[in-house]
Parts: structure tokens; C-alpha cells; sequence
């Protein structure tokens, strides 16, 4: 059968990593609540030179490394982004551009932190119905420039980053590599809890990130754990035949309370939240590749990756290394 198989994978980070001391210095917080409530220790943030495009180029040269194959080997680019370098082109044609590619589709999928699903899911339709045949799908963000830096209860949490996965038709056995299972969601009848406050139809400007923390994480816990048991019936498996979660990484809670709920041992979720913070579409590729690359994930793995966000939207995919 034709699966979509992930045969590489790379990542990016901005330059600058800041602590939560160095935040704490210029924004009313301290260390010990951002530890307590979050998990987070520090993140990465942008400079001027460094953007969504650029750091999504970067993560696709590391993930076209890794599969052993150039942009000449590449017929498709899906980009996961909320924050685009520009309102139009797509990032996806800048990065593109970058890496020497040319004639083949290249475009953005908004979904916020569930971006790198969605895209994840529209490059494996595209090539299990056979219009592409090696993709290379990217989370990419550079949340800190649609932070508000006054309000403490969202700015201390995001970070900017860029993940990236090449994925390829493969004609595999039944027990072999490749996405098996896939769910996406989204209620836009909760857009007013995690939100941006501005866009070029309606205010003309970029606008502020806006968040309600507290109702955003309620919803997070039963979204997540409701989507996980779906792909794991989906794909006919039990939650202990997962070797490997890969979360979206927003809250070091809510990651133990979705473990907890699903009965896994939390030593089978890769945690990043304390270094990267949240990246939004970006962190889902980029936690898979540190897991990747320290050798926690191999060949032959269960790994089931999540995300919810912004819309809401949601949901999983179960994959095979
Ligand atoms: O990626 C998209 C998905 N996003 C998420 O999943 C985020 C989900 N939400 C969360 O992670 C948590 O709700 C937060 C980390 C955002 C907040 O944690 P919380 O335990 O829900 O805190 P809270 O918002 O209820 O605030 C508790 C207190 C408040 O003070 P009072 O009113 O109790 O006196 C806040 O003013 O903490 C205060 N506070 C802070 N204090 C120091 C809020 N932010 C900060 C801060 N530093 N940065």
C-alpha cells in the first residue's frame, strides 16, 4: 500500500535565547511562577535578521539532509504558519524561493498550534491520492512579534522556531513506516478565547496574541485526550503500544494531565516546553526532531504526534518511524 512516509526531519532556532530571569527583568513575572506554571525556562526569540521564512528555510535544509535528498527531489511545500513574513506570498514560496525550488505547489495552512497537523494531513492526502510524491512539510513562527510585551499572562510563554519534515510516498507492508491514522477538529465558536486582535480585513494592522489562559487549558485536556483515543481506535491500537508522544508543547501541565488522563507514563511524551516555550505550529516538528536526533525515536517506533490551538482547532496523527 502507498503510505506517506517521514524520511527526514531538521529544525531551527533563533539566535537569541532569553531565561526567564532576563524576561523577568523587563516584564512584572519572575522565574519561579513561569517554572511553576508552565514549565518553561527560557525560549528563543528572533532578531531582526531572523524570520518565519528563514528559519523555516533552515529547518527544511536540515530535514532534506537528513532524508539524504535536495529541493530537486521535492514536488510539494506545505508551510504551517500564523505569522507569516508577509500578509501575501505565502512563507511557503518564499522558502521556496530560498532553498532553489521552482514550478511546484508551495502555500500556507493556518491552524495556530494545530497548523503543523493540518499540514501534516494535507500533504499525506495530496500524495496518497498521488498529486505529490515527496513534500516537504514545515511548522515555522515567530510568535514574540504578535506578543503584547505588557501582558505578562501571555508574553512569558511563547517562542519562536521552526520545524520541518520531509515526506515521501513509500509502497509499504502493512507493518511498515508511515502515517497511519489522522484526526482534525476545530469549534470557531471558541475564536474569542485565543485570538489575534487584528488582521488585514478588519483593523488593517497585525494585532496582539489575546489569550484566555485559564478556559484555553480546560479545553486543551479533553480536546487532546478525546483526539488521542480516536486515532489510537482509528488506527486499531492501544494507547500502551505508543512508544513515543510528540505534543504540542504549551504547558508542562497540561501535558501531565493529558499523560495522566490516557494512563501513559510520562516518560513517553517528549518534552521540550522548558526550553523552546510554546512555537506554536512549530513545536510539534521541532520536538519529533530533538527526539530524533538524541535517538529516542527509531526506525520502527509507534509516535503520535498533537496539537490544539487558536479557532479551536485540533487533533493527531499516529505514525510509524
Ligand atoms: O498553544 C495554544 C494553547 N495555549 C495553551 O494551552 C495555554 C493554556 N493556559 C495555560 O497554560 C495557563 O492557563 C497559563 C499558564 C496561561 C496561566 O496559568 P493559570 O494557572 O491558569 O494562571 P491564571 O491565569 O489563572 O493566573 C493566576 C495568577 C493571577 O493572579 P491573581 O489574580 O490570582 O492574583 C495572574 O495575575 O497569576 C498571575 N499571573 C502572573 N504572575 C506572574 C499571570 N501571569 C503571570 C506572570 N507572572 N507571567
Amino acid at each position: 500500500m502507498i503510505r506517506s512516509v517521514v524520511t527526514g526531519s531538521g529544525s531551527a532556532l533563533p539566535k537569541r535565547c532569553v531565561s526567564n530571569e532576563e524576561l523577568a527583568r523587563e516584564v512584572d513575572t519572575s522565574d519561579e511562577w513561569i517554572r511553576d506554571r508552565t514549565g518553561i525556562t527560557q525560549r528563543y526569540i528572533a532578531g531582526d535578521d531572523e524570520t518565519t521564512g528563514s528559519l523555516g528555510t533552515a529547518a527544511a535544509r536540515a530535514a532534506l539532509e537528513d532524508a539524504g535528498c535536495s529541493i530537486e527531489d521535492i514536488d510539494l511545500i506545505v508551510l504551517a504558519t500564523a505569522t507569516p513574513d508577509r500578509t501575501f506570498p505565502a512563507t511557503a514560496t518564499t522558502v521556496q524561493a530560498a532553498l532553489g525550488g521552482k514550478g511546484f505547489p508551495a502555500f500556507d495552512v493556518a491552524a495556530v498550534c494545530s497548523g503543523f497537523l493540518y499540514a501534516l494531513a494535507t500533504a499525506d492526502a495530496m500524495i496518497r491520492s498521488g498529486m505529490a510524491k515527496r513534500a516537504i512539510v514545515i511548522g515555522s513562527e515567530t510568535f514574540s512579534r504578535i506578543l503584547d510585551w505588557e501582558d505578562r499572562g501571555t508574553c512569558v510563554l511563547f517562542g519562536d522556531g521552526a520545524g520541518a519534515f520531509i515526506v515521501e510516498a513509500r509502497d509499504v507492508a502493512e507493518d511498515g513506516p508511515g502515517l497511519l491514522a489522522t484526526q482534525l477538529h476545530a469549534e470557531g465558536e471558541h475564536c474569542d478565547l485565543l485570538y489575534v486582535d487584528g488582521g488585514p480585513s478588519t483593523t488593517g494592522e497585525v494585532g496582539k496574541l489575546r489569550m484566555k489562559g485559564r478556559e484555553v487549558f480546560r479545553h486543551a485536556v479533553v480536546n487532546l485526550s478525546g483526539v488521542l483515543r480516536e486515532v489510537l481506535e482509528q488506527a486499531g491500537h492501544e494507547a500502551s503500544d505508543v512508544d513515543w508522544v510528540v505534543p504540542h508543547q504549551a504547558n508542562q501541565r497540561i501535558l501531565d494531565a493529558t499523560a495522566k488522563k490516557l494512563g501513559l507514563p510520562m516518560e513517553k511524551m517528549v518534552v521540550t516546553v522548558d526550553r523552546h516555550a510554546n512555537t506554536s505550529a512549530a513545536s510539534v516538528p521541532l520536538a519529533y526532531d530533538v527526539a530524533k536526533r538524541d535517538g529516542r525515536i527509531k526506525p520502527g517506533d509507534l509516535v503520535m504526534l498533537e496539537a490544539m490551538g487558536g479557532g479551536f482547532t485540533w487533533g493527531a496523527s499516529l505514525l510509524r518511524a
